[in-house]
């Protein structure tokens, strides 16, 4: 079994205690209900590190409803159980009130990247993103920091944080893990029903069609437009944004003339799916 570690106090005993060892630490951060994607990164993280924390928090600064966080799954044991045989060496699950003691007034804020796409549609969100993410870099004091490019948008929001802040963490990005059908792995997932779940990989099938279109020459915002019906058509009540930015800054594209990702955010009945895909330069 692993170690569950629930405060501050102790985290930094054990980690005080690894840095006396000379061990080189990794940091997996997470929001639990444990799945293929965040295993990827524990694997990733202990490849490159003598010891690894895993951390399990559901921040509430980053949910923009207080349904989406009360319906938010929490399933600790199982993860518990789940990183165990991968050989983690702790899991820190603090509570709410040891991150956002009585008084807590501090609020990180990346601008710039955090603007559009998600950004735009999810008011507040990377601002509690980035406060969590800072306060842990702190807290553990980790070497490497393990994300997954799943979540694009928040992975160049905390590069652009460990920047400006000069924390010293080595942020490594890890690829998207998919269902065989190409579905990107979500915690999200499971509230899609039966027939919605059939649905779901189309999404990410037109976009990897759409990217293989401009790949070959197809014009950038017009294969965008016909992505976008052929989504909708699909069974998607509802696109957010379904955009061709720079893989190094996230700014706008309208021709592949660099390196880009396309990327989308849409709802399939009462659930909000978010993917990406790579857009080598021609
Ligand atoms: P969460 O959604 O639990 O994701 C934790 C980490 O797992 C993130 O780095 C995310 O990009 C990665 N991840 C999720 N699905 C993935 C997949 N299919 N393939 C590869 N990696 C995947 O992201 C968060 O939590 C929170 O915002 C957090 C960073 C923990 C701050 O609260």
């Amino acid at each position: 079994s692993i170690p569950i570690i629930r405060t501050l106090a102790e985290l930094r005993k054990t980690v005080a205690a690894w840095r006396h060892e000379d061990l080189r630490i990794a940091v997996v951060p997470t929001m639990g209900a444990l799945h293929e994607g965040h295993l990827s990164l524990v694997r990733a993280a202990l490849e490159r590190a003598d010891r690894v924390i895993v951390t399990l928090f559901v921040n509430p600064k980053q949910f923009n409803s207080a349904a989406d966080l009360a319906a938010y799954p929490r399933t600790e044991h199982e993860d518990a159980a789940k990183l165990a045989p991968l050989g983690a060496h702790v899991l820190y699950a603090p509570h709410a009130s040891e991150m956002y003691p009585e008084g807590f007034a501090t609020t990180v804020s990346v601008s710039g990247v955090s603007e559009g796409l998600c950004g735009a549609f999810r008011p507040g969100h990377f601002d509690g993103v980035a406060t969590v993410v800072a306060k842990l870099f702190l807290q553990t004091g980790a070497d490497l920091v393990f994300f997954g490019e799943k979540d694009f948008q928040q992975l160049h929001v905390v590069r652009r944080l460990a920047r400006d802040l000069d924390i010293p963490i080595e942020i490594v990005a890890c690829p998207t893990v998919r269902e065989d059908d190409g579905l990107a792995m979500s915690s999200r997932n499971a509230r899609l029903s039966p027939s919605e779940r059939q649905v779901a990989p189309k999404l990410a099938a037109i976009l990897v069609d759409a990217a293989a279109l401009i790949a070959g020459g197809a014009p950038v915002d017009a294969t965008l437009e016909e992505a976008r019906s052929a989504i909708t058509a699909a069974g998607y009540a509802r696109i957010e944004y379904l955009e061709l930015r720079a893989e190094e800054d996230l700014a706008p594209m309208h021709t592949l003339d660099r390196p880009g990702r396309l990327l989308i955010a849409a709802w399939l009945g009462q659930t909000r799916l978010i993917d990406n895909v790579e857009m080598p330069a021609r």
